[in-house]
């Protein structure tokens, strides 16, 4: 599957004979697609509802039109507004990214100099939010406590419901980049069982949240600088992936016009899951399976005689069937951060598997390379956060994605309230026949 289709309009149709009226119709294709709603015009009798598509998991379904990201997956290709990944991942800065994400073009001095001042000046959360925090459990995970805080930021700014005011939109994405490394780093504090540390508004975005992360009794903590571009640049390369299932999953919620502290809530609770955000954990724990390099070679065998059963993880991707963009970026910023902290066990085993399998017909015939997860894991382990924050990290970045394609389907024209169909695959109409005594119930 390549992805997304870079616009063209061909002009070109298609046309359909249905056999079961022998009619023929003509269906418009622009960019390579054709509306399904054009496919309603296909009828057996005039009160028949039309032809529907039948696409679970929208395999093969453009739901919007985007200009944000760009994915050419058989040729390993990431562009965010046309820019590749590995420039603005060289070049940019994470603020300046998700500035460009939002607005399409990349900032000017004078706009990147506000944007930054407004975000570093809305970090602080309303010290009610921090007694929230309080309550949860001592094993909650952090993932369940960002989601749970960042709706409730709904109920602190009520005003934020009116959506289509550009001013509230605004603010509420200043306040959602600004606050999101806090409450997360507040989350990694309730569990390690240490005071909440406020933000430092003297530093970069970076070095202000590993500054929450790992401030003890020190006036001021200063990160490790190669720490610090380590986490800028994983933030960049998380920003935004088109339609993956978390910015659906914001794009349907904010489409019936929730605020967007709600609909990025939901984002969380999507990435939450393993299938999505948490296959860097997976990563970890299969090389802690692995345990040694000598043991490389039969855990190959056990993963191709398993007929997909056992996987390698942080390999092979639905879209990318080359060599993920990310993953070549992340495997060097692994390196920068190994030569720092120390080279780990874990990454031997890492680039020694990663060696076997490039190099092993069953994984080149299936187009299996490293993606994005294969080092981010190693990198976040490097520096010391527990295996279940990894996804954490993960949300900080892409809350940058999901509020650009949250406004861009809230301005979109086209779109409406998202509401799939279904094929109904029930009971037809049946009599209901009692068949609890409901004593309480009084029946005719
Ligand atoms: N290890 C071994 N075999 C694999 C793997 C793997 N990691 N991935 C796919 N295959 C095999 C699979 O068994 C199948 O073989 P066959 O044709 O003989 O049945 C073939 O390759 C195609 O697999 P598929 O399941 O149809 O591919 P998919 O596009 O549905 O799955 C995937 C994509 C990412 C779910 C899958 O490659 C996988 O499970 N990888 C491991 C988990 C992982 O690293 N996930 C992170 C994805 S990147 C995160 C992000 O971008 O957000």
């Amino acid at each position: 599957m390549p992805g997304t289709k870079e616009v063209s309009s061909t002009g070109d149709h298609l046309e359909i004979k249905d056999s079961r009226t022998g009619k023929s119709y003509t269906v418009q294709i622009t960019d390579d697609t054709i509306r399904t709603a054009d496919l309603k015009q296909i009828k057996v009798n005039a009160d028949d509802f039309g032809i529907m598509g039948y696409d679970p998991a929208f395999m093969n379904t453009a739901s919007c039109r985007s200009a944000i990201t760009f994915i050419d997956g058989d040729k390993g290709i990431l562009r965010y507004r046309g820019y590749p990944i590995d420039q603005l991942a060289g070049k940019a800065d994470f603020l300046e990214v998700a500035w460009l994400l939002r607005h399409g073009e990349l900032p000017t001095q004078a706009e990147y100099d506000q944007w930054v001042q407004d975000v570093t000046y809305h970090t602080y959360v309303h010290e009610n939010i921090k007694h929230f925090m309080e309550g949860f459990r001592y094993d909650a995970h952090p993932m369940s406590m960002l989601c749970a805080s960042v709706a409730a930021l709904s109920s602190f700014y009520p005003t934020s419901k009116d959506i289509f005011d550009e001013h509230e939109r605004d603010i509420a994405f200043v306040r959602l980049i600004a606050k999101l490394p806090t409450l997360a780093a507040f989350a990694y504090r309730h569990v390690k069982g240490m005071p909440y540390v406020y933000p430092d508004n003297s530093l970069p975005y970076a070095e202000n949240f590993l500054s929450m992360i790992a401030r003890m009794s020190e006036p001021k903590y200063e990160a490790h600088p190669v720490y610090a571009r380590a986490i800028d640049i994983l933030f960049i390369l998380h920003a935004d992936h088109e339609q993956n299932c978390s910015t659906n999953a914001v794009r349907a919620v904010g489409s019936s016009h929730v605020d967007p502290y709600s609909a990025v809530a939901a984002g969380i609770a999507a990435l939450y899951g393993p299938l999505h955000g948490g296959a860097n954990e997976a990563v970890l724990r299969m090389l802690q399976e692995i345990g040694h390099v000598k043991n490389i070679p039969a855990f190959i065998a056990d993963v191709k005689s398993g007929k997909g059963e056992k996987r390698l993880m942080g390999f092979g991707h639905r879209v990318y069937k080359s060599y993920d963009p990310r993953a070549k970026i992340v495997k060097a910023l692994c390196d920068d951060v190994l030569k720092v902290a120390g080279m780990s066990h874990d990454m031997e085993i890492a680039l020694e598997l990663e060696r076997i399998a490039l190099s092993d017909e069953y994984f080149i015939s299936r187009k299996l390379y490293p993606n994005v997860d294969f080092y981010t894991g190693l990198i976040y382990r490097a520096m010391h956060f527990p295996t279940d924050y990894f996804t954490v990290l993960f949300a900080i970045a892409r809350t940058a994605g999901w509020l650009s394609q949250w406004e861009e389907m809230l301005l979109d024209k086209e779109q409406k309230i998202a509401r799939p169909r279904q094929i109904y695959t029930g009971h037809a109409e049946r009599p209901y026949k009692p068949t609890l005594d409901y004593k309480h119930k009084i029946t005719k």
